[in-house]
């Protein structure tokens, strides 16, 4: 696969695809990004990754960005330019990425008439071994330090890349953020725990980030007749649960069985988590054939 980038309008090979010193991602993290997955050249839940994408940019007020169907006609160029087969083994993830531009370097926002800076690209999925999916993985318990407005999907992501290389660092593979006693998320996932048969996760606000995974996990649940409870559960509660797990796009639902080097219960996989699984599993796959938008007639 050729790595080819859009920044603002032009279509490069990723090593030439540069911003200015003076965008505002670099001097200020004064953005918003957007990881999406792709399957061949068929798309998991894009309109609702655009949709927030641009909610990202609205309450940043960062204006001029492309539209959705802007995006599409750009996303439809990169599949071409980058060669992305139309082969359901071939798996990427699109990272999009818009600033407030670049200008002087100033704390106040540039004038109005700064155009935003936009990127998108692919990349090859990150892979999760079968052992992971079989076995659960180990969470490390980090402080939640990050800002109050977690629900915009900003590229200020330094107090989440700090937790997840302490949890990597102390043998977890990922962090799980824990604020005032309480769970928000991972670093970079959706924590879930299950309790009695019903899955608990924290509700939506500016302590989480609303996982598009997420979602796809509530309408799974909702047709495997599973009760999804939106209530903040504490690091105790989700310890003692019988069964946890985390969503993101790149892993769909992950499992999780070890919590600071304890069991989560007898610390296997428990049966909420593999049913939720398969039905995220098909869910996507029911939705992902539906979807022909960037795909051929007669392709597979
Ligand atoms: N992270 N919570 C946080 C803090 C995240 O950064 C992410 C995604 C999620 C899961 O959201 P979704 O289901 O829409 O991927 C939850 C992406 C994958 C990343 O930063 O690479």
């Amino acid at each position: 696969m050729r790595v080819v980038a859009y920044v603002n309008g032009h279509y490069v090979d990723l090593d030439k695809a540069v911003v200015p010193v003076e965008d505002r991602s670099c001097q200020f993290a004064d953005g918003v990004y957007e990881v999406s997955r792709f399957i061949g050249r068929r798309p998991v839940r894009l309109g609702e990754h655009l949709q927030r994408l641009e909610e990202s940019c609205a309450l940043l007020g960062i204006k001029g960005a492309p539209a959705a169907e802007d995006w599409r006609r750009i996303i439809a160029r990169l599949l071409d330019d980058s060669g992305i087969p139309h082969d359901n083994a071939f798996e990427t993830i699109l990272y999009q990425q818009v600033s407030r531009g670049a200008a002087p370097r100033s704390h106040l926002f540039p004038p109005a008439s700064t155009p935003p800076s936009c990127v998108a690209y692919f990349r090859i999925k990150p892979a999760y071994t079968a052992k992971q999916r079989s076995g659960g993985v180990a969470l490390i318990s980090q402080p939640d330090e990050r800002w109050n407005r977690c629900n915009i999907k900003s590229v200020c992501l330094l107090p989440s890349v700090l937790a997840k290389q302490a949890a990597h660092d102390a043998g977890g593979f990922e962090a799980l953020l824990v604020r005032d006693g309480i769970v928000t998320e991972g670093s970079s996932t959706n924590a879930f725990c299950v309790r009695g048969g019903k899955i608990l996760t924290h509700p939506d606000g500016p302590r989480i980030l609303s996982g598009v995974t997420r979602g796809l996990a509530f309408d799974a649940a909702a047709l495997a007749g599973i009760e999804v409870v939106l209530q903040p559960v504490t690091f105790q509660e989700y310890i003692a649960a019988d069964e946890a797990f985390l969503t993101s796009t790149t892993m769909n639902v992950m499992p999780v069985t070890s919590v600071d080097g304890k069991p989560i219960a007898t610390g296997a996989v428990g049966p909420v988590t593999s049913r939720l699984a398969a039905a995220v599993d098909d869910l996507m796959w029911r939705e992902l054939r539906a979807n022909r938008e960037f795909t051929c007639a007669g392709e597979p």
